[in-house]
């Protein structure tokens, strides 16, 4: 007889959504499949699991064309409720009731905290690093990190075209609330002049010569990336700026949610296999409070209390060769 007959495994996915996400619910899914488990999907995230909303998959078909769809399938909600006690609470009593033995959360930072605070209440949960803010602890990727990357660059390689055509620097503005990641890595993926994070602040002075100095090396252009948390904000600095006399007229684009649109990229759509994959497998060998990650090219356990507690910090390394590059 199958060991894992009378398990049934319950996936979600919570926060912002990331591409890859739906690509990851199927790996999951089907994993436990193959192992004999049983399979429910709960919509909305925490805010579902609080109000009972549980789709019972009959077999692995259930989750078939999800693979290269954007977005999440299964939706998703920050919830207010599942942050106090009573909604954890709640959530809890309905997983009992549905007969969810062990759940998967696939999410950003806040998604992780709230997966660490079903362990300490004795639910068996691993959790999965999806955020294209790429700000989690314990891994060198989260999901959606890739794709986001990729439409940032396709977007600044267009307005490249426009800004060297009426000589202007571009301030593009990026994601990241607290972190420069997306920033940083554009800056360099783009060919920017400058790159402002949350990590580095710098000053409108600073940037106002850095683009000067583009204008008199002969560019006719300059990109400045700037992360949404950057100390400087985009608008603000493009008025500053204006008042100077830095050579190019600037103008801004805020690249938005458009950053978390698209169909997952081939590397995405990888890692979030493998991370999928692996998660439910610990979940049915019965490890709990952990998140898997990338750590090198090695999927990796990292106990939750670390992932809640620790912070990713940006590469200065990387930080520093946009700078070196911008000739
Ligand atoms: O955490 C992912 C993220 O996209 C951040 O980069 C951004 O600050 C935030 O979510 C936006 O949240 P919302 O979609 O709720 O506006």
């Amino acid at each position: 007889m199958n060991k894992n007959k009378f398990y049934t495994l319950g996936v979600l996915t919570s926060g912002g959504d990331a591409p890859g996400m739906n690509a990851c619910v199927r790996a999951v899914a089907r994993t436990a499949f193959q192992e004999g488990a049983n399979v429910v999907g709960i919509m909305n995230g925490y805010e579902g699991l609080i109000n009972g909303e549980f789709k019972r998959w009959r077999n692995a078909r259930a989750v078939g064309g999800i693979l290269r769809l954007g977005g999440t399938w299964l939706q998703a909600q920050r919830s207010k409720d599942f942050r106090e006690k009573h909604g954890q609470r709640e959530a809890i009593r309905n997983m009992n009731e549905e007969g969810i033995d062990g759940l998967i959360v696939i999410g950003g930072d806040g998604t992780l905290r709230g997966a660490h605070a079903l362990a300490e209440q004795g639910i068996k949960v691993i959790g999965i690093p999806a955020s294209i803010d790429n700000d989690i602890w314990g891994t060198d990727m989260a999901i959606g990190v890739d794709t986001a990357l990729n439409t940032i660059m396709e977007s600044v390689d267009k307005l490249r075209d426009t800004a060297s055509s009426h000589n202007r620097a571009f301030l593009v503005e990026t994601m990241g609330r607290n972190s420069g990641y997306l920033a940083v890595q554009a800056g360099i993926s783009c060919g920017a002049e400058i790159v402002l994070c949350p990590e580095f602040p710098t000053t409108v002075e600073n940037v106002a010569e850095v683009i000067e100095n583009a204008y008199e090396r002969g560019k006719n252009h300059a990109i400045i990336i700037v992360a949404e948390g950057a100390t400087l904000r985009t608008t603000d600095l493009a008025r500053e700026l204006d008042k100077m006399d830095v050579g190019f007229k600037t103008r801004v684009t805020i690249l938005g949610h458009v950053q978390r649109g698209g169909s997952p990229t081939a590397f995405d759509r990888h890692l979030a296999a493998r991370l999928g994959i692996r998660a439910a497998q610990a979940l049915l060998n019965s490890e709990t409070d952990m998140m898997v990650g990338l750590r090198g090219r090695d999927i990796t356990l990292a106990p939750l209390t670390d992932v809640t507690t620790k912070t990713r910090p940006v590469n200065m390394e990387f930080y520093n060769m946009v700078r070196m590059l911008a000739q």
